[in-house]
């Protein structure tokens, strides 16, 4: 299984901490925001990690991350010109995914729960990551039938679907680098991971897992400060980098 850390993007919503640095360079208590992601990805036994970055910032990543042999790890850069969608990175990543099975992380969510064991039974098709939230319009949604199978995934749905949010952690097989290329972009000008999320459930081969403990996406003033303090009280000696 290969990993991928997308750590790009242009933080609007933090600005104007973020016209200073990387959103996902920013301290969350005592740790860079991405160490975070990184963890989750390292304590789940992948080492070959392929970390998407905005060219403004390549040189600060690179001095903070290196090769990343300091971690235990293979660190591979590629730049994102632009933020052209969540699903561009497997487009991005072909050669380094190569073969391999791929787990993606985005580079400002942060996981209480420990995801090793979810990560590494994963076989075939696609396994995503769902979480009950009070503001699910701000996330791709699942909406599940009364059996809790899932039936449908909308990206910041309008109108209400259902209140558990897709977190930003997502397994794919193989298969994912050519289902990108027959993917169009959304009206919003993104490569949607929606659509790759949907192939996969379409064909029954979509996993969706429950996501037990606490999940922020820290693009926000609010959610940085709340992953700050989970930081502080719950996560600092779980850390392994
Ligand atoms: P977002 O938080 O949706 O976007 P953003 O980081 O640009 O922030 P804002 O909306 O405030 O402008 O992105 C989620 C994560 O995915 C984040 O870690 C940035 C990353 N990302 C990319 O690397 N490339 C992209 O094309 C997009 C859309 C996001």
């Amino acid at each position: 299984m290969r990993g991928i850390i997308l750590s790009g993007g242009s933080g609007t919503r933090l600005a104007p901490l973020t016209k200073i640095t990387s959103k996902q360079l920013l301290p969350v208590y005592h740790r860079p925001m991405i160490y975070y992601p990184l963890n989750t990805l390292i304590k789940a036994g992948i080492k070959e990690i392929l970390i998407i970055i905005a060219p403004e910032r390549a040189g600060d990543y690179l001095n903070l991350l290196g090769s990343g042999r300091e971690f235990g790890c293979k660190f591979t850069y590629e730049i994102q010109d632009k933020p052209r969608g969540l699903a561009d990175a497997y487009r991005i990543g072909e050669n380094f995914i190569d073969q391999e099975n791929v787990c993606m992380i985005l580079g400002d969510n942060i996981f209480a729960d420990d995801l090793s064991a979810e990560i590494k039974n994963f076989t075939s098709g696609g396994k995503v990551f769902a979480k009950k939230v009070p503001d699910p319009e701000r996330f791709g949604v699942v909406k599940f039938d009364e059996r809790m199978k899932a039936v449908k995934i909308v990206e910041k749905p309008k109108e209400w679907l259902s209140d558990y949010a897709l977190t930003g952690l997502y397994i794919f097989d193989n298969r994912v680098v050519d289902v990108v290329k027959n993917t169009q972009p959304s009206a919003r000008g993104e490569m949607e991971i929606t659509d790759i999320q949907n192939w996969y459930l379409e064909r029954g081969e979509l996993e969706v897992a429950m996501v037990a403990g606490e999940w922020i996406d820290a693009g926000t003033f609010d959610s940085l400060l709340r992953a700050q303090n989970l930081a502080r009280e719950k996560l600092a000696d779980k850390l392994i980098i």
